[in-house]
């Protein structure tokens, strides 16, 4: 069964020697690569690339630009994205960050009416909501810096998709109807996303020709036609029209940029996760290292859970506090992955009991107080490069603003930023200084494409989901270290706390109803998700085996990204 091949299929997985399930490479006369996307389309044009000698960064450019065009709710040149790579010819470990910045007008108070109320939607509708998008230079400076095929051929499927158009899923659908009035807000977005002012029809073919033309002239010109020139000058006058405040400064000087990945180890594991602005590596390891006291496997699974939740709760707490763009901060946050930190995190840990956020400052002597959506795809080549990335522009269908004539829907990230110190943000999160807004800064994100390794093997995972996408990570790294694989990482049921707000969201069949009990009578708040979150995607190597293994969530099947966060 070629998966590929089959729109809105949920598994949208492909292995390049038209074979799924499972690779055994010795077996096999000669292993091209793999892919996973959350699209059937996406997937499609990657493993052709790979299939015509491209190598991991080829086809991750073409998936990433692909899914820009197929997926329009979920990420697209008018969002960021951040990339992790292994390069195995430097064996070097890298994050590429192509965060959206705040335009260098913005200021801390600008979601704020002069009461200092954040006023309803600013930050996350419309073009004062974006922020100056990284996907276009990203795909570029990938191309420049690894890739071995002309930008202009790696661009080409999207662009087809763009001119000829596409049949809309069900997730398209889905998401449209729950944005129905924000799309209609602007007519430059309603005309291309709608029809005749209307959610459509399954089946419906969505053709983007403004979108067409932008990346023509990005295959022709390269991503300065994004940033500057005649281009940018469009954009800006739409966005400054209709009450954004880019100028042409905050565009020119856009730029990715490199980063060492934040690494650490758990019970013989490597993770190799981003580091700030995301806060993914950070969280994620310092949860882990909490975790790595414990010898979890002698609690009993309520004891487990109560003790995943309180590991979370302490991560989560020193990102509301703490995290924000590194280029803005005095401080180091090393000290988050040392053993010594997570030792102190753990003397507050009561085992019967839920901890009360309010005795967490313990931990935290300089705090001053008040100081989908998305998409996740990996690739992996012959030569053993591995690409992993989530890109995005924030909610369903970003910011729902596309500036006129250019077919970019811009994100809606700038709602990522800490707007008010101590408020929640779309996802619940709360923030202070660290993340407040300020001109040229990266709001702090959640996404966190990781890599697993140890003697089993490596796992190439990642997922979206705002501020669960961590836990989510987590509980699938804790799952393969049990043993388990990837069909079973993606499918496991979820649970997540984030400090703020002070209860455990969970997935129906996350806990057995004696589990539900037994937490709540440890003081622990239960909320049951009338939502599965994630869309997690996974491609693994296991060396015993000496096979490939990839899964897709199931929870991708037909789910709106409303859904499925
Ligand atoms: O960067 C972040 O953390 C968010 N903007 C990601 C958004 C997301 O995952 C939405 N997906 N459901």
């Amino acid at each position: 069964m070629k998966t590929s091949k089959i729109f809105d299929h949920w598994l949208y997985v492909s292995f390049i020697l038209f074979y799924s399930g499972t690779i055994f490479p010795n077996e096999l006369f000669q292993f091209k690569g793999a892919v996973v996307t959350s699209n059937a389309l996406a997937t499609e044009a990657g493993e052709k690339i790979l299939a015509e000698g491209g190598n991991a960064y080829d086809a991750a450019t073409t998936i990433s630009a692909m899914l820009s065009v197929v997926e329009p709710f979920a990420s697209g040149l008018g969002g960021g994205a951040f990339w992790l790579i292994y390069d195995a010819k430097s064996k070097e470990y890298k994050m590429l960050d192509a965060r959206e910045t705040a335009p260098l007008q913005s200021h801390k108070n600008m979601y704020l009416d002069e009461n200092e109320n954040i006023i309803k939607n600013l930050s996350t509708l419309g073009p004062l909501s974006a922020g100056i998008p990284g996907i276009p230079a990203v795909l570029s400076y990938v191309n420049d810096k690894y890739g071995s095929k002309k930008l202009s051929t790696l661009l080409t499927p999207a662009y087809k998709a763009a001119i000829n158009g596409f049949p809309v899923n069900e997730r398209y659908l889905k998401g449209a109807n729950y944005k129905k009035k924000w799309l209609k807000k602007y007519k430059e977005t309603e005309a291309i996303f709608l029809d005749k002012g209307e959610v459509p029809k399954k089946g419906w073919i969505l053709k983007q020709t403004d979108l067409a033309k932008t990346i023509k002239k990005i295959m022709k010109d390269g991503h300065k036609s994004f940033y500057t020139g005649s281009f940018a000058k469009k954009m800006l006058e739409s966005v400054r029209n209709n009450g954004g405040i880019w100028s042409e400064e905050d565009l020119n000087r856009y730029k990715v940029l490199e980063r060492e990945p934040v690494r650490s180890s758990y019970k013989g594991i490597s993770i190799i996760a981003p580091g700030l602005p995301s806060s993914g590596g950070l969280v994620l390891s310092n949860a882990l290292n909490i975790l790595a006291g414990y010898e979890l496997d002698k609690f009993s699974p309520t004891t487990q859970k109560h003790l995943i939740i309180e590991a979370l709760r302490r991560a989560y707490y020193q990102r509301a506090i703490k995290m924000g763009d590194p280029d803005f901060m005095d401080e180091s946050l090393e000290f988050l992955l040392t053993p010594s930190f997570a030792a102190k995190q753990r003397e507050s840990i009561n085992i019967t009991y839920a901890t009360d956020n309010q005795t967490l400052e313990f931990a935290n002597p300089t705090y001053q107080g008040q100081g989908n959506d998305t998409t996740h795809f990996a690739v992996i080549d012959k030569f053993g490069n591995r690409v992993a990335v989530t890109q995005s522009i924030n909610f369903w269908f970003g910011s729902a603003f596309v500036p006129k004539g250019t077919g970019i829907l811009l994100n809606n990230e700038m709602d990522d930023f800490s707007i008010k110190p101590g408020t929640e943000n779309g996802y619940g999160l709360i923030g202070y200084n660290a993340n407040a807004v300020e001109p040229g800064k990266r709001m702090l994100s959640s996404m966190t494409p990781t890599f697993l390794e140890s003697n089993k093997g490596f796992v190439i995972l990642g997922t979206p989901g705002g501020s669960r996408i961590i836990s989510m990570i987590l509980l699938a790294a804790l799952e393969w270290i049990d043993g388990g694989n990837a069909k079973s990482m993606v499918s496991l049921p979820r649970f997540h706390h984030q400090y703020h707000p002070d209860y455990v969201l969970y997935e129906e069949e996350a806990f057995m109803p004696n589990e539900i009990n037994e937490l709540e009578s440890m003081g622990h708040i239960l909320k049951k998700s009338n939502r599965q979150f994630g869309n997690m995607q996974i491609i693994m190597w296991d060396h015993k085996n000496n096979k490939i293994e990839i899964a897709s969530d199931p929870r991708g099947k037909e789910k709106s990204r409303e859904e499925i966060y």
